[in-house]
């Protein structure tokens, strides 16, 4: 299944590849990630995502070197906009012109190709001027270093003043059974202007693939820790109760929970992180069927109580 918007053809999923490089994830094997992209363009995924950000530029690295003569069998996803802060701790956003036109050609050298098909603001910008944001990525797409524009993070209000400036195709959001803030507006606009919803964090970090019996402790620079608020305390008690619940409708939870994101409005194609060949291959079974009315209606009762 796949789904087509401005030419680019989006699997209904796509690898996503934060967890590659290892630096900020508990470790990750290089050779294994380059097993996964082979895996998942061999099992039909046509897309993946990426960030100049994620291991400091060894994702893209991995998938550059991973797609030598196979770059044609994928809509390859990369963002701008969000880098390491150079002088400590934490990231800057800078979606400033000279920023974009340097960071697209750090990407497209580590991914080594020429070109990028869906380029992507990572997050907004306190300082960003839309305009002058949209007319850089524009730029970009006359001189066929890019094929098309999303955003990422973006408030509603945000997606529209880019509009207004370049024709954005996609609103990558972090989407799941336990966040569903992009209902909140964005669900909408992306319907009314036939553009569709890239779905992050569907596993929410891979907590809701029900592997966690009892809390974990991954450290403290993990990004699990920061970045998905579920794995300490009154938190993961709540998911694991919900979990519980949702065991009770007989399918795999890492199954349910893709399914989940997929069967929402406006979602283009969910983006699932996958450490290894079996995490994908596990995930790639949920394509294989689809939760009815009454199991949607059911989960929303348990994800609301
Ligand atoms: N635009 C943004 O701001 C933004 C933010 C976050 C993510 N993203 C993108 O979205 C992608 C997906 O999000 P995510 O990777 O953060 O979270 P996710 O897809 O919700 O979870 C991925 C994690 O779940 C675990 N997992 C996956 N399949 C599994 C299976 N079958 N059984 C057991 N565990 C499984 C793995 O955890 P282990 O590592 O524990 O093995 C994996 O790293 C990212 O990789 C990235 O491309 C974008």
């Amino acid at each position: 299944m796949s789904l087509s918007i401005s030419d680019l053809n989006f699997s209904s999923i796509t690898l996503g590849t934060w967890v590659f490089g290892g630096t900020s994830w508990g470790g990750a094997d290089d050779t294994e990630c380059v097993r996964v992209i082979h895996a998942a363009i061999d099992q039909g995924v046509s897309c993946i995502d990426t960030a100049p950000i994620y291991s400091h530029g060894e994702s893209e690295r991995i998938i550059g070197k991973a797609l030598a003569g196979k770059r044609d069998k994928i809509v390859l996803a990369t963002k701008c906009g969000l880098i390491r802060n150079p002088d400590g701790p934490g990231v800057v956003h800078n979606l400033n012109r000279s920023e974009i036109l340097n960071q697209v050609e750090g990407s497209l050298r580590r991914l080594k190709t020429d070109y990028i098909d869906l380029y992507q603001c990572h997050a907004p910008d306190p300082d960003m001027n839309s305009e002058e944001v949209m007319q850089t990525l524009n730029q970009l797409k006359d001189e066929g270093k890019i094929r098309a524009i999303g955003v990422s993070n973006f408030s509603p209000k945000q997606v529209e003043e880019c509009l207004r400036y370049a024709d954005v195709i996609t609103c990558q959001d972090q989407y799941s059974l336990l966040d569903r803030r992009v209902e909140e507006g964005i669900t909408d606009l992306v319907r009314q202007k036939n553009m569709g919803i890239l779905a992050y964090g569907p596993l929410a970090g891979g907590v809701l693939t029900g592997k966690y019996k009892d809390e974990p402790d991954f450290g403290g620079a993990d990004c699990r820790t920061f970045f998905y608020q579920y794995y300490k305390g009154d938190a993961f008690q709540k998911v694991r109760q919900i979990l519980d619940e949702l065991e009770g409708l007989g399918h795999p939870l890492c199954e349910l929970a893709i399914n989940w994101v997929r069967q929402q409005k406006g979602v283009a194609s969910v983006i699932v992180g996958c450490r290894t060949v079996e995490q994908l291959e596990k995930n790639l079974v949920a394509l294989r069927w689809e939760l009815s009315t009454q199991e949607l209606e059911k989960i929303d009762e348990i994800i609301n109580k």
